[in-house]
């Protein structure tokens, strides 16, 4: 690629992404497009330049920390120098300057002062001088290889920014996580979270239980396919110092007492039935759990745990605690034999009493435990760390509780829901600060995580596509504060591609091109394109496409068709009027190129649309389809059920009515049901449907029994109603009765929570 390279950059170029500054030349640059943004930011005129001879000098360092910097700088910035230690008062001229200052007072603050002649760098701690280096790492490249002349005083707002890193559902290389050590040090993220057991995969080899490597880490998929792997103990104290040197420490997570179903098939013995498993090939919660009443499953858990402290140095020890379903220990005599001792009234105390142990055991080691938001069920010692993923009001009561809490609920920090559900708007808009939380207790929220799991990751680039450029948003949140103003952000992000691209990155989109809602004015619904991004342009075919024709009494099962072209195009001027039942497709373009793929929705017109339901029962507010208006907007969901296009209701039956004003005639009332049993998701038991003139006196117009099994596995969705061919009804009111199967059946990973019901549209016609 035809940049010229001053000379002292020609060494030779590893194409990493600390290689970046190779390509410096790239794109335009600005000095303000540090991201995180800085705290202060002071700008003065003219640049330093780094000339052949420029020196890198230190002062106040500690020989093994001056050592480390030395390596870091010389490999990230590619300046061709031993670095001198310096006496005097007089900072040396055309030279990089090191110094550590007590008065900068965080660990990981820095203060840059630079002029023509010099910059000086005023360090906190190691934190604070990789921080700095980071910083002129990217005002190098946003300004052409010289550095501007400003000052920056910058630290961090929250002391824990990290990633999960999901190695196990699938397994990713050392070079792998050491690329994203190094994106996150270049992002200031201070943490890998680094999970590594679960129950499609045990991934770290443990010397006392050789079958972990051996058998833990390797699933039989379900064409037949062996897949795997693991890290040796050489990788992982390689990752653990690369990482070190980068200010990322490495908090290993071992997942207890649940997904945990892999080291029970290298030793069936941790379990409560003791029968052989297969580590699993399937995504999803099981019922195989550690059993609580052996104290050999301790034994294993603590030997584990020793050789876990021998390989990484974090104060924190990760041990999961979330979705360990209760079955097996509420079937399991040693389970219940351990809850009488211990005079535990329920399987939460249980594992509340499994969690303190395994706690006691690390403090007593010196190690502090963390563990997602469930453990604070059935009472938690204070010293625990609690890491909130099923929502911010549960890190809120962890902290009103008095432990430290790192905030990562799905609303907003999950990167591997897709772009729907959380764009890089939605990241940037994360506060891990709960607004009800007093403010006497922010300080026990210490950061935040975005957590990346894998089970649908099954490759480096669609793993940098989730998680670029999402997890610069978020290192701006944790790093720069909440909420520093998106549309600046917005700019800055655009600076930074180059960089990525540099990096051999393959960052993904920053939302959907187009979300298609459709919106009610005087009695008509129209379609409407919502552009993810600014400056796009569209184009769409909408076509009537047979969907939901039908037999009665009918069941429709219905895929989207495989999308291939657009065959007429139409560009997108106005709102489209929605008044034909068929497929929606929309490509965005972007400066003339296709911007993301087809958009494909299916919509239904029909007699309903715009007619709000009155609800007698809730739906969630994770899953609301847009709302009140949601169910009768005439847009279908997909097989995501997180499109945004799915209501959802939790743990209860549904109640609601349609009323149309007026009489209307019609002959068919149907709804879309999602059924999915590994998310919990399940048709209704039964469907009533019943009409009225009054509100008053009602009429049966169907009652119909859900009619997949709850046992099916596969995603599906159904339309599921009635119609009659000879007869037409005449009524102003619709009342839609859905009863639940209740909880998760016996026989279900999950027995016993609460099953859901989804809903996309209830279609009259
Ligand atoms: C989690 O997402 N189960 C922590
Ligand atoms: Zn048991």
């Amino acid at each position: 690629m035809g940049v010229t390279l001053p000379s002292r950059f020609k060494s030779p170029i590893h194409l990493t992404f600390l290689s970046i500054l190779m390509l410096y030349s790239l794109s335009s640059r600005s000095q303000y497009d540090i991201i995180p943004k800085p705290k202060h930011v002071e700008i003065g005129s003219g640049y330093f330049e780094i000339k052949n001879n420029t020196r890198l000098a230190y002062k106040y360092f500690q020989n093994d920390g001056m050592n480390l910097l030395w390596n870091f700088v010389n490999y990230g910035l590619k300046i061709d120098l031993k670095p001198v230690e310096y006496e005097g008062n007089d900072y040396p001229e055309n030279t990089f300057c090191f110094i550590h200052d007590d008065n900068v007072e965080d660990y990981e603050g820095y203060k840059l002062e630079i002029t023509e002649n010099q910059v000086l760098v005023k360090t906190g701690g190691f934190g604070g001088t990789i921080a700095a280096c980071q910083t002129l790492k990217q005002l190098i490249f946003l300004n052409d290889g010289k550095i501007p002349v400003m000052t920056i005083t910058d630290y961090p707002t929250f002391k824990h920014r990290g990633l999960l890193l999901d190695c196990s559902r699938h397994f990713f290389s050392a070079q792998t996580v050491k690329k994203y050590i190094d994106a996150l040090s270049f992002y200031k993220m201070n943490t890998l979270h680094w999970h590594l057991t679960e129950d499609q995969g045990w991934r770290l080899a443990i010397d006392k239980y050789p079958k972990l490597q051996e058998v833990a880490a390797w699933r039989t998929e379900k064409d037949g396919s062996r897949y795997g792997g693991f890290y040796t103990k050489k990788e992982i104290k390689e990752i653990v110092a690369y990482a070190e040197r980068r200010n990322v420490r490495i908090i290993p997570e071992i997942e207890m007492p649940g997904h945990s179903q892999a080291a029970i098939a290298a030793y069936p013995w941790l379990s409560c039935t003791g029968k052989q498993v297969e580590v699993a090939n399937d995504w999803g919660v099981f019922k195989e759990i550690y059993c609580a009443g052996n104290d050999s499953v301790f034994t294993f858990i603590e030997d584990v745990l020793v050789e876990v402290m021998q390989l990484f140095p974090s104060k924190y020890i990760h041990i999961g605690g979330d979705e360990a379903p209760k079955y097996r220990w509420e079937h399991c005599a040693k389970c219940q034999k351990r809850m009488a001792d211990f005079d535990l009234k329920d399987e939460h105390e249980l594992q509340s009493f499994f969690i303190s142990h395994i706690e006691e055991f690390l403090n007593e080691n010196g190690r502090q435990l963390i563990g997602w938001d469930e453990i604070l069920e059935g009472g938690l010692s204070p010293n625990a760390t609690v890491q909130c993923w099923r929502g911010k009001e549960f890190g809120q009561i962890a902290a009103e509780m008095g432990h430290d809490v790192i905030m990562s609920p799905t609303s907003h920090c999950y990167l591997d829901y897709g772009l729907d559900a959380i764009n890089v708007e939605h990241v940037y808009n994360f506060n891990p600060i709960p607004k009800e939380l007093p403010k006497d207790k922010h300080k026990h929220i210490i950061g935040g995580e975005a957590n990346m799991w894998t089970e649908h990751v099954p490759n480096d680039s669609v793993l940098d596509s989730k998680v670029f450029p999402r997890v610069l948003a978020m290192a701006e949140v944790l790093w720069s504060g909440p909420d520093t103003g998106y549309v600046e952000f917005y700019d800055r992000l655009q600076k930074h591609y180059p960089i990525l691209d540099a990096g051999l990155v393959k960052y993904g989109l920053e939302a959907e091109p187009v979300m298609v809602s459709s919106k009610r004015e005087k009695d008509k619904t129209f379609l409407v394109f919502q552009p993810g991004v600014p400056n796009l342009e569209f184009k769409y075919s909408y076509k009537d496409t047979n969907l939901l024709n039908h037999d009665i009494p009918y069941r429709v099962s219905k895929t989207l068709t495989q999308i291939t072209h657009l065959d007429t195009t139409i560009n997108y001027v106005d709102p489209i009027a929605l008044n034909k039942t068929g497929r929606l497709d929309v490509q965005a373009y972007k400066n003339g190129e296709p911007y993301g793929t087809i958009n494909s929705s299916e919509v239904v017109s029909h007699k309903a649309l715009g007619i709000e339901p009155s609800y007698k029962t809730n739906f969630s507010k994770y899953y609301t389809a847009g709302g009140n208006s949601g169910l009768t907007d005439g847009l279908l969901g997909t097989h995501n059920f997180r499109d945004g296009k799915w209501q959802g209701f939790s743990g209860t039956d549904v109640d609601f009515t349609l009323d149309f004003g007026k009489e209307i005639e019609f002959q068919e009332v149907a709804l879309r049901f999602y059924q999915y049993n590994n998310a919990w998701i399940l048709q209704p038991d039964t469907i009533e449907i019943h009409y009225s003139k009054d509100n008053k006196n009602w009429n049966i117009f169907t009652i119909l029994h859900g009619p997949m099994a709850s046992e099916d596995r596969d995603k599906s969705i159904e339309l599921i109603g009635d119609v009659y061919k000879n007869k037409t009804i005449k009524a102003r009111y619709v009342q839609i009765f859905l009863k639940s199967r209740g909880p998760m059946p016996a026989w279900h990973e999950a027995a016993g929570s609460d099953s859901w019901i989804f809903i996309d549209e209830v279609i009259v016609r």
